[in-house]
């Protein structure tokens, strides 16, 4: 068993949109998904104007037909609630249902995701449709698991609306209890912005001016939990009628908007769209990243890549194909990092429509030509696979995460509108990454004690529990790797005072003086571990307090001055970043890895990514050649499961070759 469905094995498969063909092409459909080794399908993701062609009106005898086609072909179904896009009778009847943009225009119809999050008829309407799906389907054979929606926050991802506004107010009620508490937490005596009742509050709107940053913060919080509600509300629906059917949302990977901490919460199995582009050398990291993260958000159950492309996609100003067998290493990394299914948008490439010229598993061509032959050898290397699912990942390193702090690093007016969460996360892990060690991702009020290395490479917005939490950590033996501009604001964006970070301070016995942004196309010269290196964007008059020096300037104002400390802090150790390295942040990870005891998987040849998974008596080494060039590569003894053939000591992998080596459990 996979463990996340009914279905046994690794799934494969992708969207199936059969209200976009005549019925004739259903037979071939089911019959090349056969062929192909498919074994999952999502069926029903935009077909409600299909499903309910009218308020009182339905029609579920087209989506009978394709979910018996695909029982009677062994083809499990991933039905969804179909509530991603309403009809135009809908928003017709309610134009209110339409979302609006900080600048006051009502977005229209006619293309998808046109809704306001907040609407009591869009959720009403959304639930019921969800409902009415799982009453007629919850017995069907077919039936392995609940999607619901699609892409949460795709497209629109706030609303500006009246109703939007009600809904805020009412959170911030929620929230806060009294106008005086928001008031405070707010810090309204900035700029005459006191509020004399919660009715006066509107949404971030366009103002002529920065926008009070807490209302900015909650604003976020309060959109990332609308379209919660929305999934909630249909989720519930789903649980009363089909309980102990798998439901699942596609998230979007490292998504700004959503806290999928919270959301994850909600999932029984976590799922995610991921199109890291060909064009990118370096796309496979950043991918890799999002992996991780996809398996942390559920304390690393297996989780299900629910779309990728077969090759092209159709979205950016010019869509490069994934060669085939790049196509294949980069299926096999999401496995690599702890899928469970490997999934496409979409099945058939549709005819028309916006997305016509996105590759699909069945192109325009059909079965002649190169797509269809890695479709069909897709589906036979993740049979290969099979007993890979249901096994688990464990890391030495953890990452933290935390959305709030992500919100809050980003808003205006800060020392440096350079700062981006995600490049800063990046930049560590791709040091990470290089080196074949393992990575989690953890939330900020996350169990750190299974970890022996925690590093947060930015942690802007953090509470006094957050810090107080890090510091026992530290303090009962773990290591800790901070970076700069962590620590400064609590909760509600206030400034920590005394000294930045100063929650963080006695752990790493560091104070800042002052903020010093690095001009862009400017650097500043470091010398760290005896080795010249630059930071660029960020530096600081860092005064060492406790710490040692482990890393200094050697030019202009603060020549001499600490850039990288190290603390020892009661059993364990706590290592202060103080400007943003890029690439040779892994000079200090060397060192905080080393004193951890954290091991890489594997000394693979450079280019040669590699990940384990565990299972009851056995190990799954992945070993992925990123380089695009051929090598010989160090490799555990064992059997590669991909080709069957014995490996020892070590293998060749021709360019975007990979092997799959399973040994007796590490
Ligand atoms: C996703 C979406 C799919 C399809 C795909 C194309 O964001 O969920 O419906 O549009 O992109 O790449």
């Amino acid at each position: 068993m996979s463990g996340i469905t009914r279905v046994p094995g690794l799934l494969y498969g992708g969207d199936y949109n059969p209200e976009q063909w005549p019925e004739e092409v259903w037979a071939e459909d089911v019959r090349l998904m056969r062929e192909a080794g498919v074994n999952f399908v999502t069926v029903g993701v935009f077909s409600w104007a299909r499903l309910q062609p009218g308020p009182d009106e339905w029609d579920f005898g087209w989506f009978d037909r394709v979910l018996g086609l695909l029982a009677e072909h062994g083809v499990a179904a991933d039905i969804a609630t179909a509530t991603a896009s309403p009809p135009a009778w809908l928003v017709r009847a309610h134009p209110e249902v339409l979302p609006v943009t900080a600048d006051g225009v009502r977005l229209e119809f006619g293309s998808r995701q046109h809704y306001c999050p907040s609407s009591a008829v869009y959720r009403h309407a959304a639930a019921r449709l969800a409902r009415t799906i799982a009453s007629r389907y919850r017995d069907h054979p077919a039936l392995a698991m609940w999607h619901v929606h699609n892409e949460y926050g795709d497209h629109v991802t706030e609303c500006f609306c009246e109703a939007s506004a009600a809904d805020f107010r009412r959170w911030l009620r929620d929230r806060y209890g009294d106008v005086a508490a928001l008031n405070a937490a707010w810090a309204t005596d900035f700029w005459s912005q006191r509020y004399g009742t919660f009715e006066e509050i509107e949404p971030p709107r366009a103002a002529p001016g920065p926008v009070n940053p807490t209302q900015a913060l909650d604003w976020r919080r309060f959109c990332s939990g609308a379209l919660l509600a929305c999934y909630l509300g249909e989720k519930a629906q789903l649980d009363e009628v089909a309980p102990g059917v798998p439901v699942t949302t596609n998230f979007m990977s490292m998504f700004k908007p959503l806290d999928y901490w919270t959301w994850a919460a909600h999932e029984d199995v976590v799922s995610d769209d991921a199109y890291p582009d060909p064009a990118d050398p370096d796309a496979h990291v950043g991918a890799a990243m999002n992996y991780d993260l996809m398996r942390s958000l559920k304390g690393g159950r297996p989780w299900l890549l629910m779309e990728q492309a077969p090759s092209a996609v159709s979205w950016r100003p010019v869509n490069a194909p994934k060669p085939p067998a790049l196509a294949r290493l980069w299926s096999l990394q999401t496995v690599a990092h702890g899928a469970d299914g490997v999934l496409h948008f979409q099945w058939r490439a549709s005819r028309a429509g916006a997305e016509k010229f996105h590759s699909a598993l069945l192109p325009h061509r059909g079965t002649a030509g190169r797509q269809w032959a890695s479709t069909v050898a897709l589906g036979g290397d993740l049979a290969r696979l099979a007993e890979v699912a249901g096994t688990r990942i464990a890391s030495d390193v953890a990452i933290v995460l935390d959305w709030n702090s992500w919100w809050a690093l980003e808003l205006d007016d800060h020392p440096s509108a350079r700062l981006r969460l995600r490049d800063l996360v990046a930049s560590w892990y791709a040091a990470l990454a290089g080196r074949n060690v393992g990575v989690d991702f953890v939330p900020p009020d996350g169990d750190l004690a299974g970890y022996r290395l925690v590093l947060a490479p930015n942690l802007y917005l953090m509470s006094d529990a957050t810090a107080a939490r890090f510091t026992s950590y530290v303090d009962g033996g773990g290591r800790l790797v901070c970076g700069f501009f962590s620590g400064i604001v609590d909760e509600h964006d206030h400034v920590h005072l005394g000294g930045y970070p100063a929650p963080l301070r006695d752990v790493l016995g560091v104070v800042v003086d002052e903020f010093r942004p690095v001009p862009d196309g400017a650097s500043v010269p470091v010398s760290l571990g005896g080795r010249a290196v630059t930071a660029t964007m960020w530096s600081e008059w860092l005064e060492a307090l406790t710490a040692e020096v482990a890393g200094t300037y050697t030019s202009g104002e603060l020549d001499g001055r600490p850039a990288v400390t190290r603390n020892a802090y009661g059993e364990g150790r706590a290592w202060y970043v103080g400007c943003h390295l890029g690439g040779e942040i892994g000079l200090v990870l060397d060192e905080a890895l080393a004193d951890a005891g954290a091991r890489p998987v594997l000394d693979a040849a450079p280019g040669v990514e590699v990940t384990r998974r565990d299972g009851p008596g056995n190990s799954y080494y992945f070993l992925l050649n990123q380089a695009g060039r051929e090598c010989e590569t160090p490799a555990p003894d064992g059997v590669d499961l991909l080709t069957g053939a014995a490996v020892r000591r070590t293998l060749h992998l021709p360019p975007y070759g990979a092997a799959v080596v399973k040994t007796a459990r590490a």
